[in-house]
């Protein structure tokens, strides 16, 4: 994806983004949008926690991107009036990083590592024993002669965040205590968060404008945010300043977002599905190919909310188009496009 057009609708961050993104992240539980359950379960873990004095149970979150992870593992820290430490599964390379990252945590210190099933695999053990026992072996010298130093480091909470729980390994994710599992939002729950948006940005925004934004958000309160920006450019260059519903349709049409908000790479994984592959069943890394894409990008971008909209199924023997994804696209969708019920297979 290289066209800043391509962009738009991507739920991943941009670069540039992230002053916005920190502008907008929700500062406390109370402030979060949605995510009834995740945010009740969290609330007991903390509160319990609170009450006995020591630091809650390691955290993972898991979801697609932009749904709030980053902001809910910063709500973590704020919510016990910890100090947060900020890293990622990529950065942890050698497992020395990780050993320096813990012997500098204070006792209560939040550790929150995005990408967690992306980390190597030194520094995933290393984080097994940290996780369990509050221990680090470091390990010194090379060869017959090395020994391993045990170092005690101060009890601490991890909150892990991963867009594929799937990808962690068992042991890893037995070391959570508590694993919430972020949903795509309803499009009410998105108006909120447009809502919200616009308060702090000072953008006006009439109620059918945001409820028109909420509905072509892909579920996502990023993209939603997103969206609301390029909408406020729109009003104050082609329109009076005002977010109508009007405006919010001609402005997304400029930037090639579609009646239920699918962008140009989901219609292009649903084309190539329909179009070269009859509908499939075909494998993930077919598909990316065909759209140029990673298998990752399309796997964890794109398909979660394909599959929630109702237009691809996950089965064993491949990706299918249902029904949906053909009539979506304009197509008569042959006689039989849905696979037996028995077939799917989603995580
Ligand atoms: N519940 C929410 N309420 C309001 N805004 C939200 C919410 N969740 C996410 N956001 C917005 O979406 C952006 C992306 O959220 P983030 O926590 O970075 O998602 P993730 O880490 O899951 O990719 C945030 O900067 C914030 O503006
Ligand atoms: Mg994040």
């Amino acid at each position: 994806m290289t066209e800043p057009d391509d962009e738009t609708l991507s739920a991943l961050a941009h670069t540039g983004e992230q002053d916005v993104e920190v502008t907008l992240r929700p500062k406390k539980l109370g402030e979060f949008i949605g995510q009834p359950r995740v945010r009740e379960q969290l609330e007991l873990v903390l509160e319990s926690a609170r009450r006995r004095g020591v630091p809650p149970d390691h955290v993972l979150l898991s979801g697609p991107p932009g749904l709030g992870k980053t902001s809910m593992a910063m709500i973590i820290a704020a919510e016990l009036g910890s100090a947060l430490r900020i890293t990622s599964g990529p950065a942890l390379e050698r497992a020395g990083d990780l050993a320096a990252m813990l012997s500098n945590l204070a006792p209560g210190d939040v550790l929150f590592i995005d990408e967690i099933h992306r980390i190597a695999r030194p520094a995933e053990e290393m984080l097994y024993l940290a996780m369990e026992d509050f221990r680090v072996d470091v390990v010194v010298g090379k060869g017959p002669g090395a020994t391993s130093i045990p170092l005690e480091i101060a009890p601490f909470t991890l909150v892990g965040a991963t867009t594929r729980s799937g990808a962690l390994t068992g042991p890893l994710r037995d070391r959570f205590g508590f694993t919430g599992q972020m949903e795509f939002y309803s499009d009410d729950e998105l108006d909120q968060v447009v809502r919200r948006a616009a308060r702090i940005l000072d953008i006006e925004i009439d109620p059918l404008g945001s409820a028109e934004i909420a509905r072509r958000s892909r579920g996502t309160p990023r993209i939603a945010n997103r969206l609301l920006r390029r909408v406020r450019d729109y009003a104050e260059v082609r329109a009076d300043g005002v977010a109508t519903k009007q405006v919010v349709r001609a402005a997304l049409e400029v930037y090639d977002v579609d009646e239920l908000g699918l962008d140009r790479l989901d219609r292009a994984v649903l084309g190539a599905l329909v179009k070269s592959f009859g509908g499939g069943p075909v494998g993930v890394s077919t598909l990316a190919v065909a759209v140029g894409e990673e298998p990752t990008t399309v796997e964890e971008v794109c398909e979660p909310y394909l599959v929630r909209a109702g237009m691809l199924a996950r089965t064993p023997r491949g990706r299918v188009a249902t029904a949906a994804a053909w009539e979506h696209l304009g197509l008569q969708p042959p006689e039989r496009v849905l696979p037996d019920p028995g077939l799917f297979d989603q995580p």
